[in-house]
């Protein structure tokens, strides 16, 4: 089985990143060959500083690694370091329909947000289903907000498919149902573009920093505190143990704790359960050649296989 997703270096990872999509895409990693890539071509439509591009992208790969991810087991690569995925793209293109790219929900965010409707921004879930398909990938590991542009990837497949014969396999997206949608400090969905998040290698003082600032409602300290609606509650789910859960809600529903009691012993648990990817970090900063080999490495591999379903999705088409 093979099983591919990409992270765009728009900027520096954050806890919904990784348990959204990160630690499912390590974990998959027992289960198939996987590719992993640092989206930059899809960057490029909200970042166009050369220098912060080149940063984010080796410092996303750095990351990634310090999380777990194993460069023996699957490959780590550019997407750029592949850029017969644009030829690609543009062959989708042409089958793909104005209304289906229309429909699609992070377009209309992001124009909404104020991003610039430029048309690589209107075409983006085109690259996706490109870089999706060139891998003849069957899995795709992302958080919810992924999933309309998997299925575009599906629906575009299907129509290549009927044109030109059974070019794609249809690829399935891997959803992890109970960290669907990290909330940020401020109870929405966690973002780089909403300035709401907790970094995974934030420094400390700025983490801890972030979240006594997670947002509350004005319930009073002796009162009891509803478990269900808190972000507190969310996050250190996340990252406690099941008997750490059950006490902390039951000191919830009794009253008598400060949400600023839970949020330290929330900080207390992130900051603890983050260390073995900080002292993993620090080791790789320490070989700064090891992820320009690895990045290399992973781009011969896509490279080989990209070669392959370009030819035959090249002859097929008749170019
Ligand atoms: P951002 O919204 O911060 O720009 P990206 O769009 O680059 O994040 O997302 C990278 C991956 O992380 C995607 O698979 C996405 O679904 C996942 N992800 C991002 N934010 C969250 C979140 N708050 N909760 C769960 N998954 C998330
Ligand atoms: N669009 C994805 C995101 O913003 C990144 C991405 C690009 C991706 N190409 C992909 C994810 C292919 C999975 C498969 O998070």
């Amino acid at each position: 089985m093979r099983i591919l997703s990409g992270i765009q270096p728009s900027g520096v990872l954050h806890i919904g990143n990784y348990f959204g999509m990160m630690r499912p895409a390590i974990a998959l990693q027992e289960e198939g060959e996987t590719f992993y890539f640092i989206a930059d071509y899809h960057a490029l439509t909200s970042v166009q500083n050369p220098a912060a591009l080149r940063e984010n992208s080796r410092r996303v790969a750095v990351d990634f690694l310090a999380c777990g991810l194993d460069p023996e087991q699957g490959a780590l690569f550019r997407q750029s370091d592949v850029p017969q995925v644009t030829e690609l793209a543009w062959i989708l293109s042409t089958v793909t329909p104005m209304g289906l790219l229309e429909r699609c929900h992070s377009y209309k965010d992001k124009t909404a947000r104020g991003m610039p409707a430029s048309a690589g921004l209107f075409t983006y879930p085109v690259l996706m289903a490109a870089d999706i398909l060139i891998y003849d990938s069957d899995l795709v590991p992302v958080g919810k907000d992924q999933k309309q542009h998997i299925e575009v990837t599906r629906d575009v497949a299907i129509k290549i498919n009927e044109r030109f014969g059974d070019l794609f396999k249809l690829p399935e997206p891997r959803i992890q149902s109970n960290t669907e949608t990290v909330p940020g400090v401020d109870g929405q969905k966690m973002s780089k573009s909403y300035g709401n998040t907790i970094d995974i290698f934030g420094e400390e003082n700025e983490t801890r920093k972030r979240i006594m600032s997670i947002v509350t409602d004005s319930t009073p300290v002796e009162a009891p505190k509803n478990p269900e609606t808190s972000s507190i509650l969310q996050l250190y789910s996340l990252v406690a143990t099941e008997a750490e859960i059950v006490t902390i809600k039951q000191a919830f529903a009794r009253g008598g704790t400060g949400y600023g009691e839970f949020k330290k012993q929330l900080f207390a648990r992130l900051w603890e359960y983050f260390a073995p990817m900080r002292a993993r970090r620090a080791e790789i900063m320490g070989q700064p050649t090891y992820v320009d080999e690895v990045l290399a490495r992973g781009a011969e591999r896509a490279n080989g296989i990209a070669d392959d379903v370009m030819s035959r999705v090249r002859a097929a088409v008749g170019l």
